[in-house]
């Protein structure tokens, strides 16, 4: 039964004013009502029944409209939103941190022997994340020694303790720290020697940065070395991305790598290509394979042949990479000085180029070490934007800690994947 006939039958024991909004009003046409009996039947007499006004109507067009002004008014503030409460810089997971892949690229032991570390030393593992160099820099400084490892997420601190004690290790110490400006624990030890691996970028603006590394500087012994391992993204390829040659024979015989790099290869590693994956033409192709394909990184004429030779650039490009390669595009043409057609690349557009041939590349050769490197996800695409505008500082990065006070020592050419700077503390 309706609850307008409802209501029409408890009409006369209500008044109008009980039923609120509802007003009695008589409906025309047939309906079914119910006899004296009980029974149902159909009649085309007037029904009482009650409606409610147009207001109701009205009402639910303000609340529509309120909430499209709502969303509306948010929309601006979307990209705020998604920074503040969403954007996780990348790198900060176990993850990703203790990745084999990234332990192969980034020969960490080769890096902790160029610091030419003494037992006894004390060492800050500044922001040390879950230990990718924290029990190397403890064998090193030996029993005697000592290494902080200090990082403002508990959880790796949490892991950290967890692992030394599981290997036994003594003379490794966690450290929670606060994560805006120096925090107390560094005001009240010295070091031998600081190692700052991929995490300068975290300690706030360059303002920040640079107040941070000069008050930390106080804290080094007279003879301290504060070592700064800075990430490139634009970074040369390197021969163990290329280890497994049979892969890498196949990649270059894909459609989109014949067309484009295969042509741009020098004759001899032709030749060992198409001899196909024999140890022999690997062990003597590889490294010539490499220098190539690095020479390729900063060659302005290959996006424009890509668009000559792909239409469009999807056919054979991965979508995927479609927002970032856009990204880097537009940052390009917005480069003072820089064109297509120009050999000379400006400065400030190279590591932008690079990084774009390399996308490319990698794309081609479908090796994807990048994210096998770094298992980045659909979400951490998202945030190649910033990863590429942080890119675009690293050329600042030595300024920046000269001018909190240090001078460079030595630029060490370990790896191809980071910049790996040696200081020594100079206050004015
Ligand atoms: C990219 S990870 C690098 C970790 C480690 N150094 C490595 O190379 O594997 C950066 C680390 O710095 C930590 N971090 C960020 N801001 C920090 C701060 N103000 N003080 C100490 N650690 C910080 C993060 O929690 C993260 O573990």
């Amino acid at each position: 039964m309706g609850r307008a006939s409802k209501l029409a039958r408890h009409a006369p024991t209500h008044g109008v004013g009980e039923l609120g909004e509802l007003r009695p009003t008589y409906a025309a046409g047939p309906h079914i009502t119910h006899s004296d009996r009980g029974k149902k039947e159909w009649t085309t007499k007037p029904r009482l029944v009650y409606e409610r006004p147009v207001k109701r109507c009205r009402t639910r067009w303000t609340v529509l409209a309120g909430i499209v002004l709502v969303v509306a008014a948010i929309i601006p503030l979307l990209p705020y939103i998604e920074m503040r409460y969403f954007y996780r810089n990348p790198g900060q997971s176990a993850r990703e941190q203790l990745n084999p892949w990234r332990r192969k690229l980034m020969r960490p032991q080769r890096v902790v022997e160029a610091m030419r570390l003494q037992p006894g030393m004390t060492v800050l593992d500044l922001g040390s994340g879950y230990g990718f160099f924290t029990f190397l820099l403890a064998q090193a400084v030996g029993n005697g020694g000592r290494v902080f490892a200090t990082d403002c997420t508990p959880d790796a601190a949490k892991s950290l303790a967890s692992q030394a004690s599981q290997m036994g290790v003594k003379n490794v110490t966690p450290v929670v720290v606060q994560q805006c400006g120096l925090d107390a624990f560094y005001k009240t030890h010295t070091f031998d020697a600081v190692l700052a691996c991929d995490v300068v970028a975290y300690l706030g603006d360059a303002a920040e940065q640079r107040a941070f590394l000069s008050e930390l500087g106080r804290s080094l012994k007279p003879n301290g070395r504060l070592w700064v391992l800075t990430n490139r993204l634009d970074a040369d390829f390197d021969v163990t991305e290329f280890e497994d040659w049979s892969v890498t024979t196949e990649a270059l015989r894909s459609p989109g790598a014949q067309s484009l790099l295969a042509k741009r290869l020098r004759p001899q590693v032709r030749a060992a290509l198409a001899a196909g994956p024999s140890a022999l033409a690997a062990e003597s192709c590889r490294r010539l394979l490499v220098e190539d394909l690095n020479r390729l990184l900063e060659d302005s004429t290959f996006w424009p042949e890509i668009t000559r030779e792909f239409q469009p650039p999807e056919s054979y490009l991965n979508p995927r990479y479609e927002p970032p390669r856009r990204y880097l595009l537009r940052k390009l043409e917005q480069t003072e000085g820089f064109t297509w057609t120009s050999q000379k690349v400006p400065e400030r557009a190279r590591p932008l180029l690079r990084l774009l041939n390399r996308l490319v590349i990698q794309d081609l050769l479908e090796t994807v070490v990048f994210e096998k490197a770094f298992h980045l996800d659909q979400y951490e695409m998202k945030n190649w934007q910033y990863m590429s505008d942080g890119l675009l500082r690293l050329s600042e990065t030595v300024p920046l800690i000269e001018k909190a006070g240090y001078q460079l020592v030595q630029e060490h050419k370990i790896l191809t994947s980071h910049l790996i700077c040696e200081f020594r503390h100079t206050p004015h």
